[in-house]
């Protein structure tokens, strides 16, 4: 019996490939994977892991300004959840060869991109409860489905990525009820906050499927489950109710329920506005970036004291 060649080598791992992906088994670090699959991965998850470190910017700027001690406990623990979130999505990247110090400086460098949602102002204190209420739970809906993803690594940071999250819309939903039973300059602040953030809150889900090149491929490998326009569809159809029990107008006259289709319909979201904002002209982006390039340069010493740490002590 001759050895195999290196090609039908090839052709077995990519069966064994695909084949995994039809049985919806996962893909671990240690298997084969198609170059494009990997590729796909390491953009998506540190996509994903630059949001939640962005993502603490525009509430970690009320931290020090939190109405009240337990209020301030609340932000601060979610907070530090969403670092966490990012360190577990780093580490996942990781196993697929990604190097965390080299994803950071691509994110400094605009190489790499973090979700346009973080480039707007917290403006008042209702925005910490409507970033809470629409940005985690879109975000809710965007990730459980990545609890199934192909791949191990990602699926199962997802799990515990999915419960804090349901904290952090709960914590917002709370405090957001919490100010519209209070005066009418809060309920007054509730309702600009929601006019400013419905609409980006729709765009997180990334354009139309028609328009968003690597969908498909992506469902069909397994990373993604839904495409953009069914997962922006079930979130609108989950907080319009909650919009009803809060008391508050969501920004959109084209708003209607359609009982045939069981579904609310929405207007047309601004898409010349999203490529703006993701192309570096939003209010907030270069601050953003400024912020993130003073931590990583301010901290620098501690890496380097932890590594050299390391190798005296053989860790
Ligand atoms: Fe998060
Ligand atoms: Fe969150």
């Amino acid at each position: 019996m001759s050895a195999p060649t290196l090609s039908t080598r090839e052709a077995d791992l990519q069966e064994h490939f695909a084949a995994t992906i039809a049985a919806d088994r996962r893909i671990e670090p240690r298997d084969w994977m198609p170059e494009g699959y990997r590729k796909t991965l390491v953009r998506q998850i540190a996509q994903h892991a630059h949001s939640e470190i962005i993502g603490m910017q525009p509430e970690g700027d009320w931290l020090l300004a939190a109405p009240s001690l337990r209020r301030k406990a609340v932000l601060l623990a979610k907070v530090q959840d969403e670092a966490g979130h990012g360190l577990y999505l780093y580490a996942a990247a990781e196993t697929l060869g990604a190097d965390r110090a080299d994803l950071t400086d691509k994110l400094i460098e605009g190489r790499q991109k973090y979700s346009s949602i973080f480039n707007y102002p917290t403006l008042t204190y209702a925005d910490v409860g409507v970033i809470g209420w629409l940005v985690d739970g879109a975000a809710i809906c965007n990730q459980v489905p990545l609890c199934r993803s192909s791949y191990g690594p990602y699926a199962r940071a997802m799990i515990r990525v999915c419960k804090e999250e349901s904290f952090h819309q709960r914590q917002g939903y709370e405090l957001l009820l919490t100010m519209m039973g209070g005066t009418d300059e809060q309920r007054a602040m509730v309702q600009d906050a929601v006019d400013r953030w419905w609409w980006p809150s729709l765009m997180m889900f990334g354009p139309p499927d028609a328009d968003s090149p690597n969908s498909a491929q992506s469902m069909a490998w397994g990373i993604k489950r839904h495409g953009n326009d069914e997962l922006r569809q079930r979130f609108v159809d989950m907080s319009v109710p909650q919009a009803e029990v809060l008391g508050v107008t969501l920004p959109d006259p084209d708003l209607h329920w359609d009982s045939e289709a069981g579904h609310w319909r929405f207007g047309p979201i601004d898409w010349e506005h999203f490529r703006q904002v993701l192309a570096g002209d939003g209010p907030c982006n270069a601050e953003r970036i400024a912020r993130r390039r003073a931590a990583r340069d301010d901290n620098a010493w501690v890496t380097e004291a932890a590594t050299a740490f390391a190798s005296r002590h053989g860790g």
